[in-house]
């Protein structure tokens, strides 16, 4: 089986990288009061050192007080968790590496919960002055973001956090500008935020956003039940300043409507035309929320996963716990040297190997 496809360069407008692999973000919550540690960075770098051709770091939290659930997840504002993150970059640059943060807002959900007092922003209940402030936020994150010196950021607008709650009728029954029966008016809030970015960062800088119908708290929900409902979805956010669209699949090879094989990727790509991100179970059998549950997978081969590649499915791949649980995945795929490639343990997630 050749893997040669994930090892092509990719190129879009000035971001160039020298394989499609991405990391894909997992949170770690190990940065101290919200300041990302060398520890991170040393982690961060590993992968960077070890080929990663972009790395997404973990969800990374704006200046909202109830923007986090715990209190070890890192902020992107304020001077010591920026200048953590200017060491993140540092390293990852030093070791040939490329990055983002994914910008983060956790809404109502909220069930580990460091901060039981203070109250949760729901996508229902916010005003439209916390709402602006919220956008503003997202903004200013996203421009120190470039500051510090990253090659591109991602919106988290997936997985049933803030984002998404607006997008979701079940969580978004809003009344005003902000909500609405059709999903594109319910996406509002979205383009709202990627607008204030775009103008935030300028027209060169890549803006990537993570998006998936299913949501934490019901894997089946679907937000666009047919290709035209994906449509509007998608193409508002695309004009709004989109680059590349993260379509999180928790199987990537899972077909995303009845008549055809194509998966969200395939489908989003299809429809806007701009490069988009696979992701979910890459390399592994098992789905990662039972990662949460303590369970561990074994491996699989990347035969599908190229083939889909190389039709022109999607431009990237994101891979999560095979990446937590060894740097050195991508050496090992590029090198063939299958036999060492590691099953995932969950105990891992406790650990920055
Ligand atoms: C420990 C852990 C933490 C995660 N944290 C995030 C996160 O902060 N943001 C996010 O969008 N997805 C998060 N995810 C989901 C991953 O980005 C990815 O979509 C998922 O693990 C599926 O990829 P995989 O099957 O290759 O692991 C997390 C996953 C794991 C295992």
């Amino acid at each position: 089986m050749s893997t040669d496809a994930l090892f092509k360069p990719f190129k879009y407008k000035n971001l160039e990288l020298k394989n499609r692999i991405v990391m894909a973000p997992m949170t770690r919550a190990q940065s101290d009061n919200g300041v990302p540690t060398k520890q991170i960075a040393d982690y961060y770098a590993r992968r960077a050192e070890a080929e990663v051709g972009l790395i997404i770091s973990e969800g990374t939290v704006i200046d909202r007080p109830a923007s986090k659930n715990m209190q070890n997840i890192p902020d992107f504002y304020g001077t010591e968790a920026l200048k953590g993150w200017q060491n993140v970059i540092n390293a990852v640059h030093d070791n040939g590496g490329k990055m983002g943060p994914q910008i983060w807002h956790v809404g109502d959900t909220r069930s580990s919960d460091d901060y039981p007092e203070v109250p949760m922003e729901k996508a229902s209940t916010m005003t439209l002055e916390d709402i602006q402030d919220t956008i503003a936020q997202f903004a200013a994150s996203a421009k120190s973001a470039k500051d510090l010196g990253f090659d591109v950021l991602e919106i988290h607008g997936a997985h049933g956090y803030l984002i998404d709650q607006f997008f979701w009728e079940v969580t978004n029954t809003r009344t005003d500008e902000y909500g609405g029966k059709t999903l594109k008016e319910r996406s509002r809030f979205a383009i709202d935020i990627v607008k204030a970015i775009r103008a935030a960062v300028g027209e060169d800088f890549t803006i990537i956003i993570r998006l998936s119908q299913w949501k934490q708290q019901d894997y089946s929900a679907k937000l666009a039940k047919t290709p035209e409902e994906m449509e509007e979805w998608l193409m508002p956010l695309k004009e709004a300043g989109v680059d590349i669209f993260h379509c999180s699949q928790r199987r990537f090879w899972e077909a995303e409507f009845e008549g055809s094989d194509l998966n969200f990727a395939g489908w989003a790509k299809k429809i806007t035309g701009q490069p988009t991100i696979t992701v979910g179970s890459v390399g592994l059998e098992g789905d990662f929320m039972a990662a949460f549950a303590g369970q561990g997978t074994g491996k699989t081969d990347l035969s599908e996963l190229t083939e889909r590649l190389e039709r022109g499915d999607f431009d990237l791949v994101a891979v999560g716990r095979a990446l937590l649980q060894d740097p050195h995945w991508v050496q090992k795929i590029k090198e063939g040297k299958t036999e060492e490639l590691q099953d995932f343990k969950p105990e891992s997630m406790a650990v920055l190997y």
